[in-house]
């Protein structure tokens, strides 16, 4: 087998936003960053100042000539790499410890068509649309874009259900009340609107699993989940995958079906629900917490992901904590379901690339 021309190497911006580059194999990241006018943090470029210091998330890199002072043997334990130096020996995903308007550039701007609208549930629709140019959308399972409300200026971020290679582009969207994305999905949405979106965005994606994981979704906190989902159709996961998904009413539940599915082509992957309402039809009644315990956190050796409303992230944070254990990563996104005019609710990422990089935070919807 020949080895590619160019990997593909993603940088994860401080702010969340993310540009995917190509990298020759003997090419540097920041040679191939420059090529492509991407001024990510650099000043010796030979590897002695530690400038352009940044965490490498996922792949392999040969790491080049460098000195201790610029990056220590533990720091390259630890993922960390210096870009000016660093060739790929497979596709990368980077952390580079600058915001993208630093380094110059900016999230990409796509063009699509709406195929469908789907209504799942009274609160629920599927939103899909067709990419002009899909060969230039790349993003991570577990990311997000800002999509621009057709027939207003406002937009709303909505990360994908769909898997990165999937060509097709999916969303669910909350139906709230008063809400723009909501009015446009319910009154005017029709097959062959177009729509503008910018990304992708968010350091909510999935990493390579090295350990068992847990999945915990709240209610369309489901949709990077499934992304992630699918992407391990494609690369089965060594460990055991648990997903918890978690909504208020039974109309919330959705893509039951397709999680079934998921389940009986994923390996090691399993998958539960439950339903707040007491009147539900469901075995399980209550929020997801009463179904973590140490088994389902295989006593702290777990990568855990969730998505949700803030009141379950910080839910699950206080459950976990007083059972008194810590996953070995714990990487979450929260959202907020936004009305009327408000601007979605988003966060920065609370850790940056030397911060704390067990746990990594995000926005959207
Ligand atoms: Fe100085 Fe990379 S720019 S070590």
């Amino acid at each position: 087998m020949s080895s590619p021309t160019a990997f593909q190497v993603a940088l994860s911006f401080e702010d969340g936003i993310t540009r995917f580059i190509d990298c020759r194999p003997d090419e540097t990241v920041a040679d191939a960053s420059y090529r492509a006018r991407i001024n990510i943090p650099l000043d010796c470029r030979d590897g002695a100042c530690g400038t352009c210091k940044s965490l490498c998330e996922s792949g392999s890199y040969d790491g080049g000539d460098y000195i201790d002072e610029a990056l220590t043997d533990d720091e390259a334990a630890s993922g960390h790499c210096l870009p000016c130096q660093m060739t790929p020996l497979s596709d990368l995903v980077l952390r580079i410890p600058a915001t993208s308007a630093a380094a110059r550039t900016a999230a990409a701007v796509h063009t699509a068509t709406v195929t469908a609208v789907e209504r799942h549930s009274a609160s629920t629709v599927g939103l899909t649309l067709a990419v002009d140019d899909r060969g230039a959308l790349d993003f991570l399972p577990g990311q997000y874009v800002n999509i621009t409300v057709p027939g207003t200026e406002q937009h709303r971020s909505y990360s994908f259900s769909s898997g990165p290679d999937q060509q097709a582009a999916s969303f669910l969207v909350r139906i709230t009340e008063g809400g723009v994305m909501s009015g446009y999905l319910a009154e005017r949405a029709q097959p062959g609107d177009r729509v503008r979106f910018t990304g992708p965005m968010g350091t909510f994606y999935l990493r390579p699993l090295t350990r068992p994981a847990l999945l915990l979704a709240g209610g369309t906190g489901l949709a990077p989940l499934l992304s992630m989902l699918e992407r391990l159709t494609q690369t089965p996961p060594a460990h055991p995958v648990h997903l918890l998904y978690g909504v208020t009413t039974d109309e919330d539940l959705v893509h039951l079906d397709t999680l079934a599915h998921y389940a009986s082509v994923i390996p090691g992957f399993t998958f539960d629900h439950c339903v707040a309402d007491p009147a539900s039809r469901a075995r399980n009644k209550g929020y997801v917490t009463g179904l973590i315990d140490a088994g389902t956190l295989h006593g702290g050796d777990t990568d855990v992901y969730l998505c949700g409303p803030p009141a379950m992230v910080d839910a699950v944070r206080s459950h976990i904590s007083a059972l008194g254990i810590t996953p070995a990563a714990f990487h979450y996104e929260r959202f907020a379901v936004t009305a009327t005019t408000e601007p979605p609710t988003t966060e920065p990422p609370t850790d940056a690339v030397f911060g704390a990089p067990k746990e990594t935070a995000g926005a959207a919807r």
